[in-house]
């Protein structure tokens, strides 16, 4: 289907590679839905989930995706390293490939870190990008337009088909996020029209380098937009060397996702949220239990389309 040899950015995806993606991912989720949910088409490959920062969910989803195609799964949690950042990513990376890894998925702290790897010639394999400092997110925003795809249209007549005409509001924290930034390319890929909606000082510089209308003003945006889903994204603590904005208190009032806000959308509007959520600043309890959230979803989605990922990079024309 398709001669992608890494997955490092949403960049690297055509319209139709995406919706290839997305199409081999309702046929792992056929796969999921069964008693045993378990194919060989990984029998005798390794792949290394290479994880420099925390994560639960992604690496979780990784392994069992790597499990249910049948691939060896080795996890390497190279976090605290006090060789310096390129010295330390080379001499894993040489570890890894004597060790004859056929597919290395890396989440880095350091934005650019998947490419590096894939362009250093230390690894032969495919290199799968699970999250680079704040930079992108790419099997993120694949499973977060799976999951749009499927509740627009129904999870019978979603193959086949883009994000045509639909609107995303992508609200918080862009600055540090790879999520918004993988997402807003993936979007404008499928067809999507994408909004910003946060403080000034939580938009990325760069902004304008990313196709996404800016908005200032929550309440006005949801009114103006109409948006089919409403993506929170979460504080990046961590990642803040400033005040961002002045409170808690006050960030959560004038940016967070809560019951009047919920209120305010159209009718199945989709709440999404990639996790870990804080609960009660970019989101309240009661709307990330509501009906309209697809917090869950978005977890159960992300194995599939990780399947699909992978399928796609390691059991195809490369064999
Ligand atoms: C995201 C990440 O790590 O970038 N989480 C995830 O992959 N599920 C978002 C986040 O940490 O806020």
């Amino acid at each position: 289907m398709s001669q992608l040899k890494h997955l490092l950015s949403a960049n690297d995806l055509s319209r139709d590679a995406a919706i290839g993606i997305l199409d081999v991912a309702e046929e792992m989720a056929g796969v999921n839905a069964r008693a045993i949910k378990k194919l060989p088409t990984l029998q005798g490959k390794t792949v290394v989930n290479l994880f420099f920062e925390d994560s639960t969910r992604t690496r979780i989803s990784f392994e069992l995706a790597e499990k249910r195609l049948s691939a060896d799964v080795i996890n390497f949690a190279a976090k605290g390293s006090s060789v310096s950042k390129g010295e330390s990513l080379k001499d894993t990376a040489q570890t890894l490939e004597a060790m004859g890894a056929d597919a290395v998925v890396i989440r880095h702290g350091a934005s650019g870190a998947a490419q590096k790897l894939a362009q250093s010639g230390w690894i032969d394999g495919a290199i799968v990008n699970a999250g680079d400092g704040t930079h992108e997110h790419p099997t993120q925003a694949l499973l977060d337009a799976f999951t749009i795809r499927r509740r627009v249209y129904g999870v019978g007549s979603s193959a086949g088909r883009g994000l045509d005409g639909l609107k995303v509001v992508i609200v918080g924290d862009v600055l540090h996020s790879r999520v918004a930034r993988s997402n807003a390319i993936l979007l404008n890929t499928l067809g999507a029209e994408v909004h910003f909606v946060a403080p000034p000082t939580l938009i990325p510089a760069d902004a304008s380098n990313i196709k996404a209308k800016l908005h200032y003003d929550f309440d006005a945006a949801l009114a103006e937009v109409k948006p089919d889903a409403v993506m929170m994204l979460r504080i990046q603590s961590e990642r803040m060397n400033a005040s961002y904005f002045p409170s808690e208190r006050e960030y959560s009032r004038v940016w967070g996702m809560n019951s009047e806000r919920l209120a305010a959308l159209k009718p199945g509007a989709l709440l999404m949220h990639p996790g870990p959520m804080n609960r009660g600043l970019e989101i309240t309890a009661t709307a990330a239990d509501s009906p309209n959230s697809t917090i869950l979803e978005q977890v159960s989605n992300g194995v599939s389309v990780r399947m699909a990922v992978l399928y796609t990079l390691l059991a195809t024309e490369r064999n």
